[in-house]
């Protein structure tokens, strides 16, 4: 179940009322016509540990993003659940997209696909600024896995940007099967993440898991 918010500007009263009336579950899709992605560090501090969200859409004309509450614990407290999850999250964005197209919407394809590029980029970024550093930190190993996954990251990147080139050139069909062909990378990039890295990464680094994925909630928001 989902429920919507529309924000005249990033109100943190208002958003923090609306996630706190959220139900287990229950997703709250957020929209504003500014920038409100900048006071989810707040609304952490204010309701720590009791939600997740994701970025959808980063401007320029809106911002959209979507907050949700959920009973399982290791999205909160294990790297593997979080980051898998958000590997699942990606996925459904393009079959969204996919579906769109195919049923003859292509605002709303076009919408999920970008939803798409953004929640990729973050993810990407989420691996390469804090969790592969703080891997590289805890072992010292700097080549090996992660050095493979980094140039995965890069070919994954050419294919995003394939698939923006040909969004811009309103040449939808190619963005489609493009995403075809990311979805292909992904899955064999993901299955050694989930079932080797990300293993070793909770294995090693330093500190608590929920406050790495306090981090990491914190960093796809800028
Ligand atoms: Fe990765
Ligand atoms: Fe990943």
């Amino acid at each position: 179940m989902s429920t919507e918010l529309k924000l005249s500007s990033p109100d943190l009263d208002e958003l923090s009322a609306a996630v706190s009336g959220l139900g287990i579950q229950e997703k709250l899709l957020v929209e504003c016509t500014e920038d409100f992605f900048s006071i989810i560090p707040e609304l952490q501090k204010n309701l720590p540990d009791t939600f997740l969200w994701a970025p959808l859409i980063a401007g320029p004309d809106v911002w959209k993003g979507e907050i949700w509450k959920t009973s399982d614990e290791s999205l909160h407290e294990s790297v593997i659940g979080y980051m898998s999850y958000d590997h699942k999250r990606c996925d459904e964005l393009y079959a969204e997209a996919e579906a769109a197209w195919n049923e003859g919407n292509p605002e709303l394809a076009a919408e999920k696909l970008k939803s798409f590029d953004l929640g990729m980029k973050r993810h990407l970024g989420e691996e390469e600024n804090i969790l592969f550093p703080a891997f590289a930190e805890a072992t010292g190993m700097v080549g090996g896995p992660v050095q493979v996954m980094l140039m995965e990251h890069d070919q994954m990147r050419g294919v995003l940007t394939q698939i923006s080139e040909a969004m811009a050139a309103n040449d939808m069909d190619t963005a489609i099967a493009l995403g075809d062909t990311m979805v292909i990378l992904m899955q064999q990039h993901n299955v050694k993440e989930e079932g080797i890295l990300y293993p070793m990464i909770e294995q090693h680094i330093e500190g608590s898991m929920q406050e790495k994925i306090r981090s990491l909630q914190t960093y796809i928001a800028s």
